[in-house]
C-alpha cells in the first residue's frame, strides 16, 4: 500500500465520514462521578483546588445526585469527610456516620443511582494514613478487621457496590468474606487493583482535608516506575473475588490500563484523579488550552486505551456535552 492511491486523508474529509470511521466513543452510561460528603445541613462548599467540585451535605448531595442521574450517568462514588477524627478512624464504621446516612438518602430519592462507596480509613484517622499505625509503620493485617466493619456499615446502609482504596494485601478477600457471611453476596467489589503513589492525589485530599500526617503512601500505593506489579495487583485481587478492577491514575498510566484490559476479562475501571481535572481546569482558567477539548480527548483517552468505565469528575460536564452531540 503506497501513496498516491492509499490516502488516509480521505476518510477525514467531511463530519460525516469521521463519524463513520470513528473507532472510539464516550457515553454517559461509562461514567461514575465522585463525590465528597460533608457533615450538616445545607453545605455546598466549593473546593478551592478542583473548580466547579463541592463539599456537600446529605439533603445536597441528593439534588446533585438527581442531577447525575437525570443525565443518565449510571453511578456515583462516595468519599465520606467526617468532622471529627481519631487515631483508629473509628468513624469510618459509625452507622450514623455520613457515609451510611447519605447512602440512605440518595437511594431514597434516586433508587436507581448506583451507589459505590470508596471503603478506606484515611479520611477518619488523625494520622491520616489508609491503615492501623503502629511505631511509624502502617499495619497491614490488623486494618483489614476495619475495612470489613466499614463495607459492612455501608451495606446495611444500602449501599450497591463497595471500593476498598486502602492497599492494604489481601483486603478483598477480607471484604468479600465479611460480605458474603453478612448476608450481602450480592454486592459487588471495585477494587483499587493497581493504585499508584501519585502526585496527582493532592486537591483530593484538600477536598476530604485528608492525606497522610507524616511520612507518605509509598510502603502500600504502587511505584509508578512498577507496570509488571501492576499486573500481579490486578490478577491478585480478582483471584481474591473482585468483580471490577481498576487502575488509578489514568491518563499518566495509559499503559496500564491498556496492559490491564489485555490481560483479564473483567470489567476494567480508570480513576481520572482529582490532579488530572484540576490540570485541565487550572490551565483553561489561565486561557492556555479549551476546557470540553482537553476535557474530551483526556477521557476519550482513557476509554480508548481500554477502561469500560470512567470515575470522573468531568462526569456531568462530559455527559452534557454527549447529550448535544449525539
Ligand atoms: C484514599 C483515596 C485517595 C483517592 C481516592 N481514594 C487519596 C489517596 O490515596 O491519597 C484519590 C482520588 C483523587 O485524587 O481524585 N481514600
Amino acid at each position: 500500500m503506497s501513496f498516491p492511491r492509499d490516502r488516509l486523508r480521505r476518510l477525514r474529509e467531511t463530519k460525516a465520514l469521521r463519524g463513520l470511521t470513528r473507532e472510539t466513543r464516550l457515553e454517559p452510561h461509562r461514567f461514575i462521578a465522585p463525590l465528597f460528603v460533608v457533615e450538616g445541613s445545607n453545605v455546598r462548599q466549593e473546593i478551592p483546588s478542583m473548580p466547579n467540585q463541592y463539599r456537600l451535605s446529605v439533603n445536597q448531595l441528593v439534588v446533585e445526585a438527581e442531577e447525575i442521574a437525570a443525565l443518565g450517568i449510571p453511578a456515583i462514588l462516595l468519599f465520606g469527610v467526617p468532622d471529627t477524627k481519631d487515631e483508629d478512624g473509628s468513624g469510618a464504621w459509625d452507622p450514623n456516620g455520613v457515609i451510611p446516612t447519605a447512602i440512605k438518602a440518595v437511594k431514597q430519592a434516586v433508587s436507581d443511582l448506583i451507589v459505590i462507596t470508596d471503603v478506606c480509613i484515611d479520611e477518619y484517622t488523625t494520622h491520616g494514613h489508609c491503615g492501623v499505625v503502629k511505631d511509624g509503620r502502617i499495619l497491614n493485617d490488623e486494618t483489614l478487621p476495619l475495612l470489613q466493619k466499614m463495607a459492612l456499615v455501608h451495606a446495611h446502609a444500602g449501599a450497591d457496590m463497595v471500593a476498598p482504596s486502602d492497599m492494604m494485601d489481601g483486603r478483598v478477600q477480607a471484604v468479600r468474606q465479611a460480605l458474603d457471611t453478612d448476608g450481602f453476596p450480592d454486592i459487588p467489589i471495585m477494587a483499587y487493583a493497581a493504585k499508584y503513589a501519585s502526585s496527582f492525589y493532592a486537591p483530593f485530599r484538600d477536598a476530604t482535608q485528608a492525606g497522610p500526617m507524616f511520612g507518605d503512601r509509598q510502603s502500600y500505593q504502587m511505584d509508578p516506575a512498577n507496570s509488571r506489579e501492576a499486573i500481579r495487583e490486578i490478577e491478585t485481587d480478582i483471584a481474591e473475588g473482585a468483580d471490577i478492577v481498576m487502575v488509578k491514575p489514568a491518563l499518566p498510566y495509559l499503559d496500564i490500563i491498556y496492559q490491564t484490559r489485555q490481560t483479564v476479562h473483567l470489567p476494567v475501571a480508570a480513576y481520572q484523579v482529582s490532579g488530572e481535572y484540576s490540570m485541565i481546569k487550572a490551565a483553561a482558567q489561565s486561557g492556555w488550552l479549551d476546557e470540553e477539548h482537553a476535557m474530551m480527548e483526556s477521557l476519550l483517552a482513557i476509554r480508548r486505551a481500554g477502561a469500560d468505565l470512567i470515575i470522573t469528575y468531568f462526569a456531568k460536564d462530559a455527559s452534557k456535552l454527549l447529550r448535544h452531540t449525539v
